[in-house]
């Protein structure tokens, strides 16, 4: 089992070509900053749909010039058969994160959500399958755990998904298992939970708590928590899920699907985080509205959502770096500048595929 340390000095000595798709998206974004830093070259595939150019604009000035001429932006759609294979060219690693996102979307568009996250990922995994990567990992979701009451999750026991996105991720799954058992291709799903940090998009009906409330208390709005706040989350900072992509990308090969849990292993209430973001907002200079509005639960909320990471730990060697007071500490300073800052107008990329 390799360590962080040990795989940040294999890329060093041995840099690979990487394949991210959903690149200008928020976790994609993330995974491509930190293999530029560590001096991969990356291709990036992304269609843009609920992905942004300036996130790849964060990127490139967070980066050197000479890291920043490793990275090729794609502007492609992972439906399109033909730009995944273009994509896949040369390729040696893949991180698979395009997809849209969202269970209230699957819910209002349900072939949408399809089209992209099950045929779009098949198309993927065809490509990666034909020019024999040596490395294939995607992000999976907690929502495939359905309505398993267990808690917390274990990887071995899910239950009946409650929406179309939650099908979709598991049909991900369904097809990473056969590819193993009909192709000897190997791959490594993770079971991602509630994912935060910088560049995770805070407009639109579908963002996520965490970037929503921090851009409704930055524009000086109550924020609206569904339900008594007593609602729990595994919240895990995108630095760990950086983490558990390296680990799983280089954690030894072989012609199996593997799963894992993707989270910190704890929960914190609505409430809680809603204390969190108040103080940290606080500190970092900007006045805010210190009560919350409840309103009715959602339906289809389900009351906690906590996993167990003790799989990731023991195979991979996965330690979240980051607890979360830690993860919102390093993250409301990004939306506090960026609020205060003008969007710099986006870079221009070579598209093709
Ligand atoms: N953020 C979370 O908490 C979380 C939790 C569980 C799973 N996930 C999964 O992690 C992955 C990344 O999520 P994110 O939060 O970064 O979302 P995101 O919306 O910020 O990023 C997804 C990216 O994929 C791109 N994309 C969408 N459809 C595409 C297509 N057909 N072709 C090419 N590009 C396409 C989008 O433009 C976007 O840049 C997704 O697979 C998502 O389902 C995320």
């Amino acid at each position: 089992m390799h360590t962080l340390h040990d795989i940040e000095h294999d890329m060093q000595s041995r840099p690979r070509t990487w394949l991210v798709t959903g690149c200008a998206g928020f976790i994609g974004s993330n995974l491509t900053e930190y293999l530029l830093r560590h001096d991969q070259t990356v291709v990036g595939l992304d269609n843009l749909s609920t992905g942004h150019l300036r996130n790849l604009d964060d990127v490139r000035d967070l980066v050197s010039a000479e890291q920043w001429r490793r990275f090729r932006f794609i502007r492609g759609d992972t439906r399109d058969r033909g730009a995944c294979r273009h994509a896949m060219a040369g390729v040696d690693k893949v991180l698979h994160q395009a997809a849209l996102g969202s269970v209230p979307r699957s819910i209002d568009d349900p072939i949408a959500t399809n089209d992209t996250n099950v045929n779009g990922f098949l198309n993927v995994l065809v490509a990666a399958r034909d020019a024999a990567v040596e490395s294939f990992v995607y992000a999976a979701s907690s929502s495939t755990y359905g309505d398993h009451p267990g808690l917390p999750k274990v990887e071995a026991q899910i239950g009946r998904p409650l929406s179309p996105y939650a099908v979709s991720k598991y049909v991900n799954e369904l097809y990473a298992d056969v590819f193993a058992r009909c192709y000897g291709f190997g791959t490594v799903g993770l079971r991602y939970f509630n994912v935060f940090g910088k560049r995770q998009d805070p407009a639109g009906a579908y963002a996520a708590v965490i970037p929503k409330w921090i851009g409704a208390m930055l524009a000086g709005h109550q924020v609206l928590i569904h339900g008594d706040g007593q609602t729990s989350r595994d919240f895990c900072f995108v630095d760990n899920v950086v983490q558990a992509n390296m680990l799983a990308s280089h954690a030894a090969a072989g012609p199996a699907s593997r799963i894992y849990n993707v989270a910190l292993g704890d929960v914190t209430t609505l409430t809680q985080l809603f204390g969190y973001l108040k103080e940290l907002l606080t500190v970092n200079g900007v006045a805010v509205c210190q009560q919350a509005e409840h309103t009715a639960a959602r339906a289809g909320d389900i009351a906690c959502s906590q996993a167990n990471i003790d799989k990731a730990m023991r195979e991979l060697g996965y330690v979240p770096r980051y607890r979360i007071r830690e993860g919102l500490a390093a993250t409301v300073p990004w939306y506090v500048e960026r609020s205060r800052t003008a969007i710099a107008p986006a870079a221009h990329y070579a598209t093709a595929g």
